[in-house]
């Protein structure tokens, strides 16, 4: 479904990623893992086109996306959801998964027909989607999303991600500063979204919870990509046992 080919992705004269391969099947739960600063948020945000790659390709569906703009890339069915869940505090609950539908439709030409009528949203029955996933939500549907706890946020957050009814979610550091209870939750979530056919790219700090779950794993340093295997192999190898699981 997705493949990178040796991306470079520079901040200025930084380069973050340096030359980085690597591919995701449909319906995969694929995981990142990697210390501060390994290149994982430039990774995803390279697939999502918030930065482009100065060297490379991204091939999504067999087509190169390349110079395609961030909002195209939610109309062809890629959604992020951002490392510190970037609500929008002043905007209720509600407004924040309209917005996630709105990035949506307004990237899709077809959203009003030739003669100027409006086509019916297909994505009506996602906020639905989304509610029965985080009931929580539908409750606080009329509260400022900045006055949530940080898991009803991120649970906004990828709410407002699956509004646009993506076929590859990216997850940036989804159990970042959350309780327990609230990472089991939230594991729990992305589990079931895989088993509905959604194919994930999870970025993680719990190295160990996201080998667990996912299908495959990619371990980062310093913009490379040093390591890859299924999520049970990576589990078992001892230097990352070392490097990233504490053991
Ligand atoms: N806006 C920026 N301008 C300059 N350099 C940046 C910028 N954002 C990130 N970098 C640098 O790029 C490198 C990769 O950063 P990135 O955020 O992708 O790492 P990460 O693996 O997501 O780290 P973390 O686990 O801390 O989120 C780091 O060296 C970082 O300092
Ligand atoms: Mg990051």
């Amino acid at each position: 479904m997705l493949k990178l080919e040796s991306v470079h992705t520079s901040y200025g004269r930084i380069e973050a990623i340096k030359g980085i391969s690597l591919e995701i099947s449909r319906g995969e739960i694929v995981c990142l893992i990697g210390s501060n600063g390994a290149g994982k948020s430039t990774t995803l945000m390279t697939i999502s086109k918030i930065l482009t790659p100065s060297r490379g390709s991204v091939i999504f569906e067999g087509n190169d996306i390349k110079e395609l703009p961030p909002h195209k890339i939610v109309s062809i069915g890629i959604s992020q959801v951002p490392e510190g869940r970037r609500i929008f505090p002043k905007l209720t609950v509600g407004e924040n998964l309209e917005m996630g539908e709105y990035l949506a439709v307004s990237g899709q030409r077809s959203a009003v027909s030739r003669r100027g009528e409006a086509v019916p949203r297909p994505k009506d029955n996602q906020l639905e989607h989304v509610f029965n996933l985080f009931p929580i939500l539908k409750e606080r549907q009329k509260q400022m999303g900045g006055t949530l706890s940080g898991g009803e946020q991120q649970m906004l957050a990828i709410g407002r991600a699956l509004m646009s009814k993506p076929k590859l979610l990216l997850l940036d550091e989804p159990s970042l500063g959350l309780a327990p209870i609230i990472v089991s939750k939230i594991f729990k979530t992305i589990r079931e979204l895989n088993a509905e056919g959604l194919t994930i790219l999870l970025v993680e700090q719990n190295a160990k919870a996201a080998l667990r779950l996912a299908h495959r794993g990619y371990v980062m340093e310093s913009g490379r990509i040093t390591k890859e295997g299924k999520g049970r192999d990576l589990l078992d190898d001892p230097d990352i046992k070392k490097a990233y699981l504490g053991e």
